[in-house]
Order: structure tokens, then sequence, then C-alpha cells
């Protein structure tokens, strides 16, 4: 109330206080509950920091075995789910699926809908964690036209969903523990992130005490924008195109400069990091380890760094401040995983729920939290009287 102030885009204003995540985006530095993500991506796993970020502390070995457990006993989704697949087109957008699917899940568990049941919101943290993975791996196989493969209570939490990914029924997974490391790393890197576009959304969402699935749902829909989460698919195709253009990367810095081109380097900048995002840095080096790993020799690594490189000595980039974003490498390393393109943004979400949880629950928690309701600097006309449709001309 009082005096209200323009601010699009919320450039300058904090929408809440937060003790989830620290950024420093002059110094390139990203703390989880004060743990810096260097630490977090050698050290620990993507469980173990999901529970760091939701609870607010490392668990203990009673705490990790407790979630594990929730988690491997919730993995499941109701066999009536599976119908939902059947409408889809099969060229269906797997982010498509995977919102309608989440807010599905407030129609199987109605028990959500009470925000204020801590037993009940711990349940369906559990449930989201452990089924979106089911339900994201489920879509690419509805895609690819092979049979669903169910969890496995044996596996942990990444290689359970590699395997339901890549198994066939003539064929197991084979585990590769360095494959399940990377994707540890993956998706704890881009575990949260403050009050990006989308967290912003699960926030405003959850504010009207809707349940956790549906403002889980409506911050999926958010992250799938180019600009925002949907950016790691486009990153990609971007260096396929020069890939495909002749690999002259200076054309394409030339073109993103050029405002009238529409066209922009997808994977650079960032509201918050006028510095090298650390995630990126991160990203980068494990991109090069796995690719070796594997023996892969993808030309569009190459384009990649090529592209970073024209673009950090050219006086635009310089000047702006554009460095690397987190979703610049990324989809190097899930393609040599044989993720396919359209499925990048699916793992963003898959690693981002975590972040959306938290910040849902914090806000949910706070007992003064009030509905979230920006207001606006009205430019339309004055009080105008209603014309009959005879007399409009
Ligand atoms: N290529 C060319 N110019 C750019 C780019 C880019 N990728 N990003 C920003 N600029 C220019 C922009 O045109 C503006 O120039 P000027 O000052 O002359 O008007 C200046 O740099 C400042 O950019 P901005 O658009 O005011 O910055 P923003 O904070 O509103 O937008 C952004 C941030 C990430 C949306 C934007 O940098 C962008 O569109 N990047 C490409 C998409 C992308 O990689 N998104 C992923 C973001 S990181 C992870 C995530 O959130 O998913």
């Amino acid at each position: 109330t009082g005096h209200v102030v323009l601010d699009p885009a919320f450039v300058n204003t904090a929408s809440t206080s937060s003790s989830i995540c620290f950024i420093d985006g002059e110094q390139g530095i990203l703390r989880y509950r004060g743990i810096p993500i260097e630490q977090l991506g050698e050290k620990s796993t993507f469980v173990e920091v999901a529970y760091l970020l939701i609870y607010g502390h490392l668990p203990s070995r009673t705490e990790l075995a407790r979630f594990s457990t929730l988690l491997t006993r919730h993995s499941l989704i109701h066999e009536d789910m599976k119908h939902f697949y059947e409408g889809y087109p099969s060229t269906a957008h797997p982010m498509a699926i995977l919102s309608s699917m989440v807010c599905s899940l407030s129609s199987f568990y109605p028990e959500a809908m009470d925000a204020d049941n801590r037993e009940m919101v711990d349940i369906t943290i559990a449930r989201l964690l452990s089924k979106v993975r089911t339900i994201a791996a489920f879509s690419y196989k509805k895609s690819i036209g092979q049979p669903f493969v169910y969890p496995q209570n044996s596996l942990s939490y990444c290689a359970n969903f590699l395997n339901m990914m890549f198994s066939v029924p003539a064929e197991p997974y084979e585990i590769d523990e360095d494959i399940v490391k990377v994707l540890n790393l993956l998706l704890i890197l881009h575990a949260d992130h403050e009050q990006n576009c989308s967290t912003s959304t699960v926030r405003l969402v959850g504010s009207a005490k809707a349940n956790l699935f549906a403002s889980i749902a409506a911050g999926i829909c958010a992250l799938w924008g180019p600009l925002h989460g949907g950016a790691n698919q486009e990153v990609v195709e971007m260096l396929d195109e020069i890939r495909k253009d002749g690999g002259d990367v200076s054309k394409f810095v030339k073109l993103a400069k050029d405002k009238s081109s529409g066209f922009k380097l997808m994977g650079f900048g960032h509201r918050v990091y006028k510095n090298y995002d650390p995630r990126a840095k991160l990203i980068k080096v494990a991109a090069d380890k796995v690719l070796s790993k594997l023996g892969i020799k993808d030309p569009l690594l190459d384009i990649a760094r090529k592209l970073e490189e024209a673009a950090l000595s050219d006086p635009y980039f310089v000047e702006r401040r554009l460095y690397p974003n987190v979703d610049f490498y990324s989809g190097i390393i899930y393609r040599a995983l044989g993720f396919p393109t359209n499925m990048f943004t699916v793992m963003f979400a898959l690693g981002r729920l975590p972040g959306w949880i938290a910040h849902w629950k914090e806000q949910n928690e706070n007992a003064s939290t009030k509905i979230g309701r920006p207001r606006q600097i009205y430019t339309g006309a004055t009080e105008t009287n209603y014309i009959s449709l005879e007399e409009r001309s």
C-alpha cells in the first residue's frame, strides 16, 4: 500500500527474504544453505542436496536413510496414469507431458491439498521427487515407442533414472558409475537458483495456498520458455545450425550483436551473473571429461568452445558482461549420455525440483506470508462511455 513503484521485470525488487540460496553475481558465487556448489558438486549426491535445500541442513546418516527410503517407496506412478500417455501425439514435447502429469498428481493424492499438514507435505515432497523422475522417463519411452521400464528399488536415484530411460527388455542398461556421477553433478548444479522466473512462479502460485503439485506444474511451464530452462535445447540447436552453416562462429557473433536480427547467443548472459556463471565453469570441465571417457568426438563441443572464445573477445559481450551460463555446455553432456534434445529441459526440471519445493515450503511455513499480488501503473483510457454496436464506426 502507499506509493507504487514501477520496476518492470523486477530488476531491482526483492519479492521475499529467503535463507535457501546465495548468489553473488559480481563474483560468480553460488551457495546452497551456505555451502559452495563446487564442494557439493564434488562430494555430495543429488538426493543429499535435495534434503539440504528442502530441510535446511545436511542430513545425518539416519535422516538420509529415511529420506532415501521414502523416495524409493514412492517411485511408481499410479497404473491409471499410464493411460494418459496414450492420449498424447508421439511428437508431443515432453515438457508439455511433464507439466500436465505433475498437475494430475493432485487428482491421485488429494490429501496434498492440505498445505498445512506437515506430515502430508513430507510425503508429497517425496512423491514429487520420485515420481517426476518416473514420469520423465516414461514420456521419453512413449516418444520413441518403447515399453515403459519400471523403477527398481535396488538402484540409486540417478542410476534408477538412467535405467528407466535406457533399459530395453532385450538388454538391461549397464550402469556406469562415472555416468551416474556426472548426472548427479548436473542435477546438483541445477538444484536451486533463488528467485528465478520458475521459482518466483512457484512462490506466487503457492502464495494463493495452491497445493504443491499444482505450484510445481506452474514452475515447469515457466521453465520451458527459451529464455529460461528452454535455453539448453536452443543452445544445441544453435550449435548444430552453426555446424550445418559451415562452422563460422564469427558470423553468428555478428548476428547476435545486431538487435534487428532477433538472434541472441543462446546460453549467454544472465540477469544476476555479470561474471562467469560458476555452474557453467564446472559443466565445461565435466563435458570435456565425459566426452573423452566415452570416446566421443562431438563437433558441437568444438563449435561451442570457439563460439565462447569469439564472444568473450568481442567488445559487445565484454561491455555487457555476457558470459556463458549454465545452459551453454550442459546439452553437450546430455547428448553424449544419449538424451535427445527435447529432453534437456526436462532434465533441468528434474534438477530444479528440490529448489522449487524448498521455496514453496519456506514460504508456506512462514505464518506472515501473504498472497502475492503486484501492483501496476495504469496507462489506459480515462473514463469512456459505452457505444452501442450500431453507433460504432
Ligand atoms: N546475445 C546477445 N545479446 C545479449 C544476450 C545474448 N544472449 N543476452 C543479453 N544481451 C544483451 C541485451 O540485448 C542487452 O543489450 P543492450 O544493453 O544493448 O540493450 C544487454 O545484453 C543486457 O541484457 P538484458 O536482455 O537486459 O538482460 P536480462 O537480464 O533481461 O536477460 C537473459 C537475461 C538470460 C534472459 C538474456 O541474457 C538472454 O536472453 N540470454 C539468452 C537465453 C539464455 O541463455 N537463457 C538462459 C539463462 S540461464 C539459466 C536459466 O535461467 O534457465
